[in-house]
């Protein structure tokens, strides 16, 4: 049976996880992160002291990192060599370095067989980077979500002040823009609108506008929902 696969693509910082989690659990689909997936690689390149420009070493760390998935009242957890890394990616030091080991080629082919596996045995709702454009091509729905720096700035030191965290609103912004400059202009997979793809900018709208908006495009490529 073919299932349906929704794609949502942008910039760190747009959203995405929060709207596709939101749109999964309204539409029973499962939710698959694959930006935690390169952060548990990440994190595996950050603890043996690996250094981001070091190509060779990643490639070879590619076969040593042994990355899953699995989900766990419908909430994805990232599994490194046995354990559960799901907390200890989530820190900028990982996205950041994340962002800078995601370019090399073994770093991707690794990834991609396992999120095209998860596509084929489930409906799912993908967010990523190349989701539409590599990952999964024939995706009925494909959303380019994006927002301004700024805002995704704000919506970050919002994130990261309510957890206790002191931050810079201007060197979070900053941060951000490099990222996206990485991740758009590198060699593999780069981040780019999919031509078949809806471009929704969530600058000035809620998290349930979005969400309606997700569902609505999926039930215009072909959906069919039981009412
Ligand atoms: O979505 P995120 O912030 O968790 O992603 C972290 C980094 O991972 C992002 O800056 C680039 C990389 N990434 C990627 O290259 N391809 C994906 N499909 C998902 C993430």
């Amino acid at each position: 049976m073919q299932h349906f696969n929704i794609a949502i693509d942008g910039p760190a910082g747009a959203g995405k996880s929060t709207i596709a989690r939101a749109a999964a659990a309204r539409l029973g689909f499962i939710y698959v992160d694959t930006g935690a997936m390169y952060r548990a690689m990440a994190l595996y390149v950050l603890r043996n002291h690996i250094q981001a420009s070091g190509e060779a070493e990643i490639a070879a760390a590619c076969q040593k990192a042994h990355i899953t998935i699995r989900y766990e009242e419908g909430r994805q957890q990232v599994w490194l060599n046995g354990e559960d890394v799901s907390d200890q990616i989530r820190t900028e030091e990982v996205g950041n370095l994340t962002s800078q080991i995601s370019v090399y080629l073994p770093v991707r082919e690794k990834l991609l067989e396992l999120q095209r596996q998860l596509a084929e045995s489930a409906d799912v709702i993908m967010d990523g980077r190349d989701i539409g454009t590599c990952v999964l091509p024939g995706a009925q729905a494909k959303i380019y979500l994006t927002a301004s720096s700024r805002v995704r700035a704000e919506r970050r030191f919002q994130e990261l002040s309510e957890k206790g965290m002191s931050c810079d609103l201007d060197a979070i912004e900053k941060d951000i823009i490099d990222r996206d400059y990485r991740d758009m202009h590198r060699e593999h997979a780069p981040l780019k609108q999919a031509e078949d793809a809806v471009y929704l900018d969530t600058s000035y709208l809620s998290r349930e506008e979005v969400v309606s908006r997700v569902i609505e495009i999926a039930r215009e490529r072909g959906l069919k929902l039981e009412e």
